[in-house]
């Protein structure tokens, strides 16, 4: 690989529109780095017939990081499920390795006010969502088909064996011990055998790190909790559909899904970086796109693929001094433009 290249993969919707404002961003840098963009998701169906195209594969492989926006459109929702855009982003995942998925979630100043939680416990959230990608009931298999007695019928088969958990908790364990210490390990092993297999993993691989302390929670009250008092959670480690859904909801806590980035980590420091939210059609081409996950997300490449802290530091002081000077595209309840928004970061490094 390369270490000075970076790949940006746009994608659909909001995607470009996001990614856009995260490379002004790291060139605002001066760090040396290089940059290559190619088509993924819908835009990359349209122009090759494919939503992941071999090429779009191996700049993956070549560069150190990959910066991707969202992939997503209506357009192709009934396509054959293999050819859908949706497919692009499980298969780089799955094609890179990049198991860990660390969703941060903690409030900038001054965003209280964006978050439909009351003030003062929104203040109070910091915390970080290891989320397992590769794995669960988006990867077991699938179907639909027909019953005997003739009625249609669909299947997703939920499962994990005890070595992907086993990865996956260490990520678990090591982030919190760089945190609070912390760590709620979310599942619903009062009802799924894969739960239950996750839950005896978690408390085996827990006896390596005696400095942290370990809970564990049930899906549902996780949800529960996290609109309670999400302050009381400092690293959360679940699989992948908990994940997905519990992350959606933390980034509201925290004033928007606009404000979440997420990096997906292969452990040996191939990453992929990308905001939490979809290609969001519903207001794609409209300059209304937040796109602070997006330069979030960047941030993360910085610190995780690059070894870059201080620029990564810059990044996330720039974003929040940008807040700061209340700033706020339309999902903070403000009516600053993308670009407008990119500005004010770029002005803030
Ligand atoms: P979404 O995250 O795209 O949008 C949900 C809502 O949040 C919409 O109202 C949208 O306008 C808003 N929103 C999202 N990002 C925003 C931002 N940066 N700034 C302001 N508002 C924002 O979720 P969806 O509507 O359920 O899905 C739309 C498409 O995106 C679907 O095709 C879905 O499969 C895809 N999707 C892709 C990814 C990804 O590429 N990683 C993630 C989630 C959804
Ligand atoms: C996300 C998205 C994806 C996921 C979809 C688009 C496959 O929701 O990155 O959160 O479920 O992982
Ligand atoms: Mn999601």
């Amino acid at each position: 690989t390369d270490s000075t290249l970076i790949a940006i993969l746009p994608g659909d919707g909001i995607g470009p529109e996001v990614t856009r404002e995260a490379r002004r961003v790291l060139e605002a840098l001066d760090l040396g780095l290089r940059f290559e963009e190619a088509p993924v998701g819908g835009a990359a169906y349209r122009t090759s017939g494919h939503p992941l195209p071999p090429e779009t594969l191996a700049l993956a492989d070549r560069a150190a990081a990959v910066l991707f926006g969202a992939v997503g459109d209506p357009a192709f929702d009934s396509l054959e499920r293999a050819l859908r855009p949706e497919q692009a982003i499980l298969g780089i995942r799955k094609h890179l390795g990049t198991f860990a998925n660390l969703r941060p979630a903690r409030i900038f100043p001054g965003l209280e006010d964006a978050s439909t939680l009351k003030p003062e416990v929104a203040r109070a959230i910091d915390l970080v969502i290891v989320r397992e990608l590769n794995g669960d009931v988006y990867f077991g298999a699938k179907g639909r088909g027909t019953t005997p007695a003739g009625k249609r019928e669909g299947h997703d088969l939920m499962r994990y064996d005890e070595d992907e958990v086993r990865r996956i908790a260490r990520v678990g364990f090591e982030t919190a011990a760089k945190r609070r210490g912390k760590l709620c390990s979310v599942d619903k092993a009062n009802v799924l055998e894969t739960s239950q297999l996750w839950r005896d993993v978690v408390m085996e691989v827990a006896v390596d790190y005696p400095q942290v302390e370990l809970t564990h929670m049930y899906v549902d009250n996780a949800a529960m909790q996290l609109v309670r008092n999400p302050g009381a959670f400092d690293t959360i480690v679940t699989g992948n559909l908990f994940g997905d859904i519990l992350s959606d909801q933390a980034s509201m806590c925290v004033g928007s899904i606009g404000m979440l980035p997420s990096a997906a980590l292969d452990g040996a420091g191939k990453g992929l970086y990308e905001p939490i939210h979809g290609s969001a059609p519903d207001i794609a081409g409209q300059g209304k796109a937040n796109p602070c996950a997006a330069i979030l997300s960047a941030a993360m490449l910085l610190r995780h693929s690059l070894g870059q802290d201080a620029a990564a530091d810059r990044v996330e002081a720039a974003v929040a001094a940008a807040l700061g000077r209340e700033l706020r595209t339309p999902d903070m309840g403000g009516d600053a433009t993308t670009a407008a928004m990119g500005e004010a970061v770029l002005a803030g490094l």
